[in-house]
């Protein structure tokens, strides 16, 4: 295949040119920029959910005609899933569930179950990555590097001096904050050294790297992986745990039809695996959606997919790096070999990060994201804030006044995206850093802001149909 150009795969997507107003009533195409927190569907995956739609019913029990198609299309979808990952189903199992926070916490929950163990988690896990083992059980923290990577050497020596305690180490694949790609098969080899298990929020990195899970006796296989469709082109609710076989005892965390073998006035016999982590009806729409969409960019080609978005990337740190007054948090390394996701969180000195957020968008049609995206922990450290600056904004925010909270500005790519839009929006954050802001914008009591007078109006497909 011929090196990839910019816009290559921009056709497969769906939704991406679409006219956006902004400031003075004029419209520009849209750049989206916010990829990392959800993903266009692929045009083929969008069309297979409105054909699959007329073929759709409950799967499983259903003797009837597109109830055996749904049920296929379902198992089918779990194949995919499978081999995509290297699964030896033998010893793991597909669970189709919401997302990445309900697989992340139906791990903590029976992890939770097994008193006195510990959870290692690393500084730069996001929220779902963090809170499950925080409160649903014991957990340990460790340090990053300076440069906010995973330290092999730190969790190295917690798992060291955890004496036996720590049962599973909880890695991120890739930060939805800086766009670092963790060396998870070198965390694996050092989780299993100390008899423990790995699993990896693999949210942002199983959209961009092709992941394998290794069979169970390579000392760098993954015993868990969670993944959400939405972020990976399928935006239809579904998302996959991958689990070991063995994990799950006892009832199930979910509890409801289909999980079991049979019920009587005083027994309960759960179904083999994954039936009995599925209770309920399953979105099978969004679990084939997701399928199709595995399918769709295995076929696209995932890996020159991947160089292509790497060079994107580049491009836009290298632009970023050089206008005065932004900086770019966990530094400037650029993404060569696929250590960094095409993604940035930046700050513009003097600017409030929803300043400059709700600026490029009303000004320049560019959606990004500002905030914490969910890291607090990491992105405070980013910021070089010490236990006191975090005790005051917390003391601030307690207080109802969110406008303290610190953040940054968020741009992250996908293929589709291109060269073009990665100059334009280098152009938008110049302008901006310079001052050169048209509208007048208001801070709201959380932080956010808007065009003074409001944004343009948006009207929703949804006015055609509902009535007021
Ligand atoms: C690294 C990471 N983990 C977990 C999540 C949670 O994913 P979801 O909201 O799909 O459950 C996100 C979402 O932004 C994420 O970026």
């Amino acid at each position: 295949m011929s090196s990839p150009h910019s816009g290559q795969w921009r056709e497969h997507f769906a939704g991406v040119d679409l006219p956006v107003p902004v400031l003075g009533g004029a419209t520009l195409t849209g750049i989206n920029f916010d990829n990392a927190a959800s993903t266009p569907p692929l045009s083929r995956v969008r069309d297979m959910v409105t054909a699959f739609s007329d073929l759709y019913s409950s799967v499983h029990r259903g003797t009837g005609y597109k109830s055996r198609l749904s049920t296929e299309a379902y198992e089918q979808a779990r194949e995919l899933v499978s081999k995509f990952l290297g699964v030896d189903e033998k010893d793991q199992v597909v669970i189709f569930v919401k997302g990445t926070t309900d697989a992340l916490n139906r791990i903590a929950a029976e992890e939770a179950r097994l008193n006195g163990r510990q959870v290692l988690v690393t500084e730069m896990e996001h929220h779902a990555d963090l809170l499950p083992w925080r409160h649903r059980g014991d957990h340990v923290m460790v340090g990053l590097s300076d440069e906010g990577h995973i330290d092999l050497e730190a969790i190295e020596h917690a798992l060291k001096s955890g004496d036996g305690k720590i049962s599973l180490v909880a890695v991120c694949g890739a930060s939805n904050v800086t766009g670092f790609v963790s060396p998870i098969h070198e965390v694996a080899e050092l989780a299993h050294r100390y008899g423990a298990r790995i699993s990896v929020d693999a949210a942002q990195l199983a959209p961009h790297h092709r992941i394998d899970v290794r069979p169970a006796d390579d000392p760098g296989h993954l015993d868990f992986l969670s993944f959400s469709g939405h972020k990976m082109y399928a935006p239809y609710g579904a998302g996959v745990l991958i689990a070991p076989r063995d994990f799950f005892a006892g009832a199930p965390e979910v509890m409801g039809g289909g999980a079991i073998s049979i019920v009587t006035w005083d027994d309960t016999v759960w179904a083999d695996l994954p039936d009995r982590e599925e209770a309920g009806s399953p979105n099978v729409i969004g679990a084939v959606a997701l399928g199709v969409a595995i399918e769709t960019l295995l076929e696209l080609g995932f890996s020159e997919m991947l160089d292509y978005e790497v060079g994107l990337g580049g491009r836009m740190i290298a632009g970023l790096s050089g206008i005065p007054g932004v900086s770019v948090l966990g530094g400037l390394e650029p993404s060569t070999g696929g250590t960094r996701l095409a993604l940035a969180s930046f700050v513009v000195e003097g600017l409030h990060h929803g300043l400059v957020a709700a600026a490029l968008s009303h000004e320049w049609a560019i959606a990004v994201r500002h905030g914490c995206f969910c890291a607090n922990p990491y992105v405070f450290r980013l910021l070089h804030m010490n236990r006191d600056d975090v005790a005051e904004v917390e003391g601030e925010v307690t207080a109802g006044r969110r406008k303290a909270l610190p953040g940054a500005v968020r741009a992250s790519l996908a293929p589709y995206n291109t060269e073009a839009e990665v100059d334009r929006f280098l152009e938008a954050v110049r302008q901006v850093a310079r001052g050169r802001i048209k509208a007048t914008y208001e801070q709201a009591a959380d932080g956010t802001y808007s065009p003074a007078g409001g944004w343009p109006r948006i009207t929703s497909p949804l006015h055609a149909v509902v009535k007021h």
